[in-house]
């Protein structure tokens, strides 16, 4: 079986891609290209993302492909001590506990502790496309990506001056780890993630030293360690805000970039979030499973692993495809349909499955609900320019529009019946 995420149909229209593989009766192959077993059944990718006794974190975050020797020197500097993501017991349900603790995860904390943020930055983007009524802009660069950057910067407390670094360093990570970037690009984006990982440790550094705690995610976690080193070490809570800055807004942006997306190829569903706000968290949950911002994410075999007739033998790497899974008609109903109002909704994998589900899917799901209500009522005809030629960034893992271009107009559309719809109006009114 082969699968190149770097070029052709993968990055253009992954889904026939996920639907090949599903075809195929083994579900479970190896793909000789990239060095990866594919695994692309849902029954499969839900045992690989929860089952850590056979399937370990170890080598998530770490790079798809060799680096080079100099791109590799500089990694090796990066000290960083794994947490959650990147952990196994015993230090993963550790720090994934300082996690659950200082970091809100379920529907209410997350309501009440980030929902005055979420929607201070959402109103603060919606009223500056607004001002940019009859233009056409770029709607991932200037709201997908620029809201959950936003945002984690005020939870982590992070000033809003590091955004473009910040920025720059989450990118370069995730091309350097699931990407290909050519050697010279290698080192650049190794040195990148150098310089974040060490203002990662002064974010940290600096409340450490003062002795000042404000309400914000890193004095959270100094609070909550006590000078305790067996609860969380100072390293630690700097790694936590390493990964956090990068998991809590590349995958957002993505999933509002395919949100916006769903909604606005279908001029008819974005009238409809306008007019009935109650329908976006549905809307949200189809996008959720339908073009996950995550599609495929690694682990690694401890022991030799038997799924169906194929045997993974011991310490292989596996790439779990979220995206085929969540397209599998073993589970879901006419897979390939966007359709918000499905029973089944609710067994998609995009935030993971297990011991390491995705501890941020409450915010993103409030930043998701409420950034597509305020935009629709906001700008009720906002509509994509004709000429879109979607494609994705080329990467394993995640699953990111390129741009998302779109004309602002604050109008909403006049409602025109189609000429059958204007026919069976007259017949109705004809035969009162
Ligand atoms: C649409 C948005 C998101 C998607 C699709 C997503 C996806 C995922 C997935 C698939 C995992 C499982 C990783 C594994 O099994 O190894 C995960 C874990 C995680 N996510 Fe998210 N995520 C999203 C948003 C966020 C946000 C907003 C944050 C935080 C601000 C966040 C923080 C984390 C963390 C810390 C973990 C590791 C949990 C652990 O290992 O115990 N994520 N996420």
């Amino acid at each position: 079986m082969r699968l190149n995420p770097f070029t052709g149909a993968y990055l253009t229209d992954p889904a026939s891609v996920w639907r090949r593989i599903l075809d195929d009766p083994a579900g479970v192959h190896y793909a000789e290209d990239l060095g990866l077993w594919l695994i692309s059944r849902h029954e499969y990718v839900r045992r690989g993302l929860a089952d850590a006794a056979t399937f370990t974190n170890a080598l998530t975050l770490a790079p798809v492909y060799e680096i080079c020797p100099e791109a590799m020197g500089v990694v090796m500097q990066i000290d960083a001590p794994p947490t959650t993501a990147a952990a196994d017991p015993p230090v993963h349900p550790r720090t994934r506990r300082a996690l659950r603790a200082t970091f809100a995860n379920t529907p209410d904390r997350v309501e009440a502790e980030y929902g005055e943020i979420v929607r201070r930055r959402v109103d603060q983007l919606v009223s500056r496309l607004v001002a940019r009524q009859g233009d056409q802009v770029d709607l991932v660069a200037n709201f997908a990506t620029e809201l959950p950057l936003l945002v984690v910067l005020d939870i982590l407390g992070v000033p809003d001056a590091d955004i473009a670094r910040i920025r720059r360093w989450a990118d370069g990570q995730i091309a350097l780890i699931w990407g290909q970037p050519d050697p010279a690009e290698q080192v650049r984006l190794a040195q990148g993630l150098l310089e974040f990982w060490r203002y990662c440790q002064e974010l940290v550094r600096q409340r450490v030293d003062s002795g000042h705690r404000a309400d914000d995610f890193i004095s959270r976690a100094l609070t909550y360690r006590d000078d305790d080193d067996a609860v969380l070490t100072v390293p630690e809570v700097a790694s936590l805000a390493f990964n956090l800055l990068v998991a809590g807004h590349e995958t957002t942006a993505g999933l509002l970039a395919h949100a916006l997306d769903q909604a606005l190829s279908t001029p008819q569903r974005w009238s409809a979030m306008a007019a009935d706000p109650r329908i976006v968290p549905a809307f949200v949950a189809e996008t959720l499973r339908f073009a996950p911002a995550i599609d495929g994410w690694l682990r690694v075999t401890r022991r030799d692993v038997t799924l169906g007739e194929v045997t993974i033998p011991a310490g292989a790497r596996c790439l779990l495809l979220i995206g085929a899974a969540n397209r599998d008609p073993a589970v879901f109903t006419h897979p390939d349909r966007f359709d918000p109002h499905r029973s089944d909704v609710g067994d998609h994998l995009s935030f993971g499955h297990g011991p390491h589900f995705c501890i941020g899917a409450g915010l993103a799901r409030l930043e998701a609900t409420i950034a597509l209500t305020r935009l629709a009522a906001a700008i009720p005809g906002l509509r994509l320019t004709p000429e879109q030629h979607r494609s994705y960034k080329p990467n394993v893992a995640f699953r990111a529009h390129h741009t998302l271009s779109a004309i602002i107009d604050i109008m909403a559309p006049v409602s025109v019946p189609s000429a059958r719809e204007a026919a069976a109006a007259e017949a109705r009114i004809a035969g009162q």
